[in-house]
């Protein structure tokens, strides 16, 4: 296997983009990434596209030909990539795997997701959960990850104020992040206080409804360095899937998929959690970032409120985690989030995260997943 780099990034602002239509968003974000990169559209052999489901979005299949056509790469080889909420995260890992392998040398990894675009969101998201058992007894996103809120309280004494910290602490960060579609600061009191949407989550437990893409450009280590410009390198490499369904699974209060997908990208990068500077995980719901954080092998389980409410977590602390604003202040394009944790990462590592930059990050970490745990990514990235 060929070490791989990522030599460019690109992204769109998230948010609701009622002006940009599916394939502008996409076509903006590989532009952005190949000035970045200072590649040119002929260089590129293939491109991975994550989404989760722009067929009922937006009503638009055979995805990955529509989308390189109106970005000016038509004839390169494409493919759409589905893993629920981790397509950006299974993208990144088919392109990682591409350049790896020999079979190409220039390779978009990308995501993208049209989600204000009509049709319901809610019905669109529950197409990953277990159709016959969850959804046909009316259960939604919001209520699957209430449940795995619920049962990590009981086990662990979470409380309605540990959830909170999250939301605060992302809202924060996110701030000083200029694509995210929340960029402001809040309190406990507006988290508190805030519509419930499924008990203990309320309004502000919750990652948005949000349009945008994402790219970032591999290719081998002996051509980033030819080309002389910043770039970090994939280190390791982790998937994994699990049952989707909550009530096949041991224990509510976990999320097995993750620790799977983080023990193979471990091994492979020959690091593990205390070499890590920097970390993105995905915090669709509040809850969702402490149970990551903790199968990641961060926190002992039920630990993780505790350092979130001391400041670990935060910019400045010892390990700031989502300094992007995660999902629920960046905002949530599914397809495209495991990508934008991807850049936001690269960015950390090469200086480049304005406003926000964790001071000597060399090591860093990316954790996408799919529905409630029915799949997981997890890339670890390194900066010479
Ligand atoms: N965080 C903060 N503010 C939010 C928000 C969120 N997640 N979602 C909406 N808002 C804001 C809107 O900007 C709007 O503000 P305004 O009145 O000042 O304009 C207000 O709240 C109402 O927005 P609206 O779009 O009507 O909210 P909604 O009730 O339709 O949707 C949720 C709110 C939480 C139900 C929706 O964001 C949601 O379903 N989130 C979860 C998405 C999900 O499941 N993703 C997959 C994860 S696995």
């Amino acid at each position: 296997m060929r070490e791989v780099a990522v030599i460019g990034t690109g992204m769109t602002k998230f948010g609701e983009l009622w002006d940009s239509p599916l394939r502008d968003l996409y076509a903006e974000a590989v532009a952005d990434c190949l000035k970045d990169a200072g590649v040119k559209r002929d260089q590129i052999q293939s491109a991975w596209i994550g989404c989760m489901t722009s067929g009922l979005f937006n009503g638009q299949e055979h995805l990955a030909s529509i989308l390189t056509d109106y970005a000016g790469l038509s004839g390169i080889a494409a493919t759409r990539v589905e893993s629920a909420c981790a397509s950006g995260g299974a993208a990144f890992r088919a392109g990682w795997l591409e350049v790896a392998s020999g079979a190409s040398d220039f390779v978009l990894a990308g995501g993208v997701e049209k989600m204000n675009d009509g049709a319901d969101a809610t019905y669109c998201l529950s197409t990953a959960a277990d159709q016959e058992y969850e959804v046909y007894h009316g259960v939604t996103f919001p209520g699957l990850y209430a449940m795995i809120a619920k049962a990590h309280m009981h086990k662990h004494g979470t409380t309605r104020e540990d959830l909170a910290a999250v939301a605060v602490k992302n809202h924060k960060h996110g701030a000083r992040n200029p694509r995210a579609q929340f960029p402001t600061e809040i309190t406990m009191d507006t988290v508190l206080n805030a519509v419930t949407v499924s008990t203990p989550l309320g309004l502000f437990d919750c990652s948005p409804v949000s349009d945008g893409a994402a790219t970032v450009l591999l290719a081998p280590v002996e051509v980033a360095e030819d080309l002389g410009r910043p770039y970090v390198t994939v280190k390791g490499s982790g998937h994994a899937t699990d049952s989707i369904a909550l009530h096949d699974r041991s224990d509510l209060a976990s999320i097995p998929v993750v620790k799977k997908a983080a023990e193979k990208a471990y091994a492979m990068a020959g690091v593990g959690p205390k070499d890590i500077d920097v970390v993105e995980v995905h915090d669709c719901f509040t809850i969702a970032e402490l149970v990551c954080l903790e199968e990641l092998g961060f926190f002992e389980p039920g630990q993780a409120a505790a350092a979130t409410k001391a400041g670990t977590t935060a910019l400045g602390g010892d390990l700031p985690v989502n300094t992007s604003g995660g999902l629920k202040s960046k905002g949530h394009p599914v397809g495209a989030t495991g990508i934008a944790q991807i850049i936001e990462i690269v960015e950390q590592l090469t200086g480049r995260a304005e406003g926000r930059q964790v001071e000597g990050a060399k090591i860093g970490l990316a954790q996408n997943m799919g529905g409630s745990g029915g799949s997981s990514t997890v890339h670890i990235l390194e900066v010479s």
